[in-house]
């Protein structure tokens, strides 16, 4: 499974470069960062050789692919985010035929995840917490749009989204997925177990009593 940071926080990802896969932004993250986005998709590209997925404005599949040629030129792994509207599905169709990868965002349901894959999006964000956090079955949503892309054989891969906790991450990954994009906060936590923590006091504790 991939592990991607969901952060447009250069100082986040500069700490786990060693580890990730990837990045996904989107416009949220990017004012949370605080810095002008095309400077920060710079550094974060130098950081990151696996794909690092932007995010257009535009609502008009026009302004999108307009966007979306301006951001490609960043950097060869930029991926473009592009919201999940007929719209936006017009524009993946277009930026397939252009050579520009395409990340389907804002995935709620399997049969927009299908019509996402049928348009050619070379990855899709099903957004796992906010489904959840709407009384639904996140990683249900999940398991039904990898089946289906299994059925047909569709080369798009599902990048769960909207993770909240390490129970998400396991969740994916029992289920297959190919990759999971979670916030700095959660990545860090699948690290952690308090016997983990436990076990290296006590060894060094231990350790005190071996004769030097
Ligand atoms: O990057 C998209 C997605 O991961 C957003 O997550 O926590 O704002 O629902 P969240």
């Amino acid at each position: 499974m991939q592990i991607y940071l969901d952060t447009a926080k250069v100082e986040e990802i500069r700490e786990f470069a060693w580890l990730i896969d990837g990045v996904t932004t989107n416009p949220t993250l990017v004012a949370q960062a605080g810095r002008p986005f095309r400077e920060v998709l710079r550094e974060i590209c130098a950081l990151v050789r696996g794909p690092v997925s932007a995010e257009v404005i535009s609502l008009d599949a026009e302004g999108m692919v307009r966007e979306a040629q301006e951001l490609a030129r960043i950097a060869d792994n930029i991926v473009i985010k592009i919201p999940l509207t007929p719209e936006g599905l017009k524009a993946v169709q277009r930026l397939k035929a252009l050579g520009i990868k395409t990340n389907v965002t804002l995935v709620f349901s399997a049969p927009q995840a299908l019509l996402a894959a049928k348009c050619g999006a070379d990855y899709v964000s099903p957004f796992v917490g906010r489904i959840d956090d709407h009384g639904g079955d996140g990683m249900g949503v999940v398991a039904e749009i990898l089946q289906i892309f299994r059925n047909y054989s569709f080369p798009t891969q599902v990048i769960v989204a909207s993770v909240r906790h390490p129970g998400h991450v396991v969740a994916a990954a029992t289920l297959g997925a190919p990759i999971v994009t979670m916030p700095y906060a959660v990545l860090q936590r699948l690290f952690h177990h308090p016997l983990t923590e436990q076990g290296i006091a006590r060894f060094l504790k231990d350790w005190e009593k071996v004769p030097r």
